[in-house]
């Protein structure tokens, strides 16, 4: 429409008046918003952008794959991928309160960065040159929850606005800050980018880990990892991507529960559904999916899952509940 080549077109001014012609880095997450902020970047400041992958292992199944795979190929971007996976879960080893877990992945993901932005100058062959700017897909309502917003209360301080160190050696470019979601998605289809990028449901940049109740372990991620991806493609098999805002699964794993499964008593953990709609992610309420999916998705997650004896449904509209278990 008129107003969203507007947005982009001014959107895409601001960048090159504030870029100039120095290098930008952006790391993509496989979400919407990063995404369509390194697009609007791209096109503002062309190859002076390199956006960064950062696998930390805390990615739903396949995500990885698709980031270096399907964006590479839409946008033709320059893309430095990174392999962290130890790093952060090393990082977060023995680490369950979940603050300390964002607290912890926003860091990492800035040293990361920092080291990216070295390597991509070195490899420039431009010598003295140095990254200066960081592109961060923040949306309006990020900045209200995080306390960033006039006059709101800190709900939760999500990493991408309350997480990073004091000393940040980057300047920030976000230009997505005053938006909400469906307005990204508009900018994205404007932009040309693909479907399955612009329609993604969202899913927080800690990933996995703030979706383990608990401390996070390869093993712990290993078991979350396959019941999200049971009950994605079930959801994507039933064709409700799109009447589901977003749908976390949550790995309970300081909470034994008994079960009986073959020919005994077992002692695993249950494993949370929470399908949630909403418009912006400010308010939401649990989705009423069909009985015969969720049993599918249920019956599917304990035989296929081992560790996991018990699905439970969450029925709690934000407010009082948040989208995320923590
Ligand atoms: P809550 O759980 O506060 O979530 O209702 C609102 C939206 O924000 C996402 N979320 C995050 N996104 N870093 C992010 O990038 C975070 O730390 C974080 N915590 C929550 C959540 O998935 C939902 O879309």
């Amino acid at each position: 429409t008129w107003t969203m080549v507007n947005i982009v077109e001014e959107t895409v001014e601001k960048i090159r008046a504030v870029a100039g012609d120095k290098q930008v880095i952006c790391g993509l997450s496989g979400g919407v918003d990063s995404a369509v902020a390194a697009a609007l970047v791209q096109r503002a400041v062309g190859d002076k952008l390199t956006c960064v992958f950062v696998d930390h292992g805390l990615m739903r199944e396949g995500e990885a794959e698709q980031v270096e795979r399907d964006y590479v190929a839409a946008t033709g971007v320059d893309l430095h991928v990174v392999d962290a996976v130890e790093q952060f879960v090393s990082e977060l080893k023995g680490v369950s309160d979940p603050e300390e877990k964002r607290k912890i992945i926003g860091r990492e993901f800035i040293r990361v960065f920092e080291h990216a932005a070295r390597d991509i100058v070195a490899k420039a062959g431009a010598e003295g040159d140095t990254v200066e700017f960081l592109v961060q897909g923040t949306l309006y309502p990020d900045v209200v929850e995080s306390g960033g917003g006039e006059g709101a209360a800190n709900i939760k301080s999500h990493h991408n606005v309350g997480g990073l160190p004091e000393d940040l050696q980057f300047t920030l470019i976000e230009p997505l800050r005053t938006l909400f979601k469906d307005e990204v998605r508009a900018v994205g289809e404007q932009l040309g980018l693909p479907a399955e990028i612009v329609w993604r449901q969202p899913f927080p940049g800690p990933g996995l880990a703030i979706r383990i109740i608990g401390s996070v372990d390869h093993a712990r991620l290993e078991v979350l990892r396959r019941a999200d991806a049971i009950a994605r493609a079930e959801l994507t098999a039933a064709g409700l991507d799109r009447d589901v805002w977003q749908f976390p699964v949550v790995l309970l794993a300081d909470v034994h529960s008994v079960g009986v499964q073959g020919d005994g008593r077992t002692y695993g953990h249950p494993i949370v559904l929470r399908p949630v709609s909403s418009e912006d992610a400010m308010t939401a309420d649990w989705s009423r999916l069909p009985y015969e999916l969720i049993e599918r998705i249920s019956t599917r997650i304990t035989n296929e899952v081992g560790e996991v004896n018990r699905v439970v449904l969450d029925v709690t509209s934000k407010p009082p509940g948040t989208i995320e278990w923590e």
